[in-house]
């Protein structure tokens, strides 16, 4: 079974929509046919998805976009939040969901990123369910145990047919935004790991074809050794995604 790799920028709370169709119109001049062999995905803010979308259409490029959170329900009196079916009707195919930002700085928990994913999942969108451990989990010895809970709990009653186009993206807390990258086999580990509870709970087809990408500070530098391992399907990218020049190396890694 080969999965198709996937490449996925979280821009975080960065670049105005000025700044969003500069770098969509940067990276987009940098696409090259090949890269079809790539699930590429740029999730910037919720403002910047709409342009991002019009500038990748007009340049008929295959990227997808994809948004940073959502809210379960469907509409209603939820100041501040953004529904699913907003997301689909501007043509996003992704969703970040349970990053460690939202866990530690929003007060996400396992339930939310549980509903969110339901949510998702029911309205046709793939969420990128983000899952890992602080310092303080590794140091006990505890990362397998943690990272697997997080895994169970965003998929809670669901079955292996809804769960088909989800992905699973391992992101160490220490690793984020820190320059302090796992290394390939630490990051290898967990990975597998993760599949194996996927496997565990949906199957081991369902396992096989579930993209399990890793993310903290993957750069250009050591992009090559967490790509060729077995378990790791592609990257979520904070620093490097926000200038083109990086993404595309991070891009053209997944094809070598
Ligand atoms: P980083 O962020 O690449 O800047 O470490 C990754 C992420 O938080 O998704």
């Amino acid at each position: 079974m080969t999965r198709k790799k996937m490449m996925a920028g979280n821009w975080k709370m960065n670049k105005t929509v000025a700044e969003a169709v500069v770098l969509t119109q940067d990276i987009s001049n940098q696409y090259d046919k090949e890269w079809e062999g790539v699930d590429v995905v740029l999730c910037p803010p919720f403002v910047d998805l709409k342009p991002a979308k019009t500038v990748l259409d007009f340049d008929k490029v295959k990227i997808s976009v994809g948004a940073q959170n959502v809210h379960w329900e469907p509409e209603g009196a939820f100041t501040g939040e953004i529904s699913v079916a907003m997301l689909k009707e501007i043509g996003c195919e992704y969703c970040i969901v349970g990053h460690s930002e939202r866990r530690t700085l929003f007060g996400e928990t396992d339930e939310m990123v549980n509903k969110k994913t339901r949510a998702l999942i029911a309205g046709g969108i793939a969420p990128i369910v983000c899952v890992g451990e602080s310092l303080a989990v590794r140091d006990a010895g505890e990362t397998e145990e943690y990272v697997c809970a997080q895994v169970r709990a965003a998929f809670a009653g669901l079955d292996a047919v809804e769960v088909k186009d989800a992905v699973v993206a391992y992101e160490p807390i220490w690793a984020i935004g820190t320059g302090r990258t796992a290394t390939p086999e630490q990051a290898q580990e967990v990975c597998a790991a993760v599949r194996a509870t996927v496997a565990e709970l949906f199957g081991e087809e369902t396992a096989q074809n579930m993209r399990v990408l890793y993310g903290g500070s993957m750069k250009p530098e050591n992009v090559e050794g967490l790509i060729c391992q077995p378990d790791i399907d592609g990257g979520l990218i904070g620093g490097a995604a926000l200038k083109a020049a990086s993404f595309r190396q991070l891009v053209e890694a997944c094809l070598s």
